[in-house]
């Protein structure tokens, strides 16, 4: 364990105000978490870091136009098609320390172990880090599996621009991480990501490993409300144009009717105004502006296509009663995705044969597998949140289950690197 405890620590430091050691889940401050947004100091450590320590394994490491790492284990028949296995290394603002980064060094310490047991696979084995899972900086969220896919080109990427106005490539060129290694999706057969399931469902069932079936579908709405700065003593009530009282309707909209389809369709639709931007935002001016960022989530496309269209119903509407100018951005949309059934049936295999409890899932997180299952053969596992927690500072998963959820991964590693092994799903 200790590596991959250890490896976790020193990534927990790069991002935090005081990088203190964070081994213990009473060592975590409640109000300061990681923000290690892409293209960053904190995230240039951290992938620092991480580089270091695939060379130490004796890994090939190479950088791709978008910043992706590829950390890679040749095999016995380099004609196979590759097994990668990794997540990412950005963080949400304030975020946990381990969403992301647990999946980059479990596969890490999966491959060490292959390695120290002298374990031949025939496939070539690569640990791989996303650019810009999250989605916080450059809006489009898991950008770096998306230009891996082939869902985004490169230079569309590239001139993302994030909140001060930088390109993507500018802050890639800045910490030293813009390359320019080809990496095509075609010679991938599997990929395998573990990640912690930032739900309470597991801790909940106490059962160390989660199986995932489908990951939800997310879509981001930004719009923005323009109403009428005004003096906020001597603007009568009934001429005002409140943009914040007309995003506030928005707001209760969103969450009222995710609630309200939850119940009456038996969903798993969620919805969020996780963004509120107030514009000029002091008491004695009417809000002028409103800048609102909605996430609406479902693991079926209609019922997030249904959310999502009410809202933009929702906004034209206040734009004709309250005389207020509405501008919606195109919406940004990752669809519901189903992993693989032989991936799911091999995870659950080896977690049985290691008499590891598991069960199958959804997952309400996005996640870049839901990308590499367009062109892959997919799998997730996932691992307890004590109390559900994730993108907080009180993020936490048991040392534990982080050692039950990385026996599992390394043996589905074994078998799916091994040409003809015995525990594949048979058709
Ligand atoms: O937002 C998500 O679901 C993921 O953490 N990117
Ligand atoms: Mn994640
Ligand atoms: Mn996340």
């Amino acid at each position: 364990m200790k590596p991959l405890k250890e490896d976790l620590v020193q990534l927990g430091k790069f991002g935090r105000k005081k990088p203190v050691r964070i081994a213990r889940r009473d060592h975590l401050d409640p109000e300061h978490g990681l923000t290690r947004l892409p293209g960053t100091k904190a995230n240039k450590k951290a992938r620092d870091y991480i580089v270091k320590r695939m060379e130490a394994a004796g890994l090939d490491v190479k950088i791709d136009k978008v910043g992706n790492l590829f950390g890679r284990m040749g095999g016995a028949d380099p004609k196979l098609k590759a097994v990668l296995s990794g997540s990412h290394l950005d963080t949400v603002p304030n975020g946990g320390m381990f969403d992301g980064a647990l999946g980059v060094v479990s596969a890490l310490e999966a491959v060490r172990r292959l390695k120290k047991r002298g374990f031949e696979n025939d496939r070539p084995i690569e640990v791989v880090v996303f650019t810009g899972e999250e989605g916080s900086s450059f809006r489009v969220g898991l950008l770096g599996s998306s230009v891996l896919v082939e869902k985004l080109r490169v230079n569309q990427a590239l001139c993302l621009q994030n909140e001060q106005g930088n390109t993507l490539e500018e802050v890639l060129e800045r910490i030293g991480y813009k390359g320019s290694y080809e990496r095509t999706v075609d010679d991938v057969e599997y990929f395998i990501e573990m990640h912690i399931e930032q739900g309470p469902i597991l801790h909940n069932e106490h059962i160390p490993v989660g199986i995932v079936e489908n990951i939800t579908g997310i879509t981001w709405l930004f719009a923005t409300i323009q109403g009428i700065p005004n003096h906020a003593g001597t603007t009568p009530m009934k001429v005002r144009q409140d943009a914040l009282v007309a995003a506030s309707k928005i707001v209760r909209l969103v969450n009222k009717r995710a609630k309200e389809m939850t119940t009456t369709l038996n969903s798993s639709t969620v919805g969020t105004v996780g963004e509120l931007e107030v514009h000029p935002n002091t008491p004695n001016i009417i809000p002028g502006k409103v800048h609102l960022g909605i996430d609406i989530r479902d693991v079926r496309r209609e019922n997030m296509n249904t959310l999502v269209g009410e809202v933009i119903e929702a906004l034209r509407t206040l734009e004709k009663k309250q005389g207020i100018q509405v501008r919606i951005d195109p919406p940004i949309t990752h669809l519901p995705t189903s992993l693989s059934r032989e991936m799911v049936t091999t995870i659950g295999q080896v977690a049985d044969q290691l008499e590891i409890a598991n069960k199958r899932m959804d997952s309400g997180a996005g996640h870049d597998a839901q990308n590499m299952a367009a062109k892959t053969k997919a799998g997730m596992i996932f691992v307890p949140s004590v109390d559900g927690i994730s993108h907080a500072p009180m993020e936490w998963t048991n040392w534990r289950d982080i050692e039950r959820g990385t026996r599992v991964l390394t043996e589905t590693l074994k078998n799916l690197s091994q040409k003809n092994n015995k525990t594949m799903w048979k058709a």
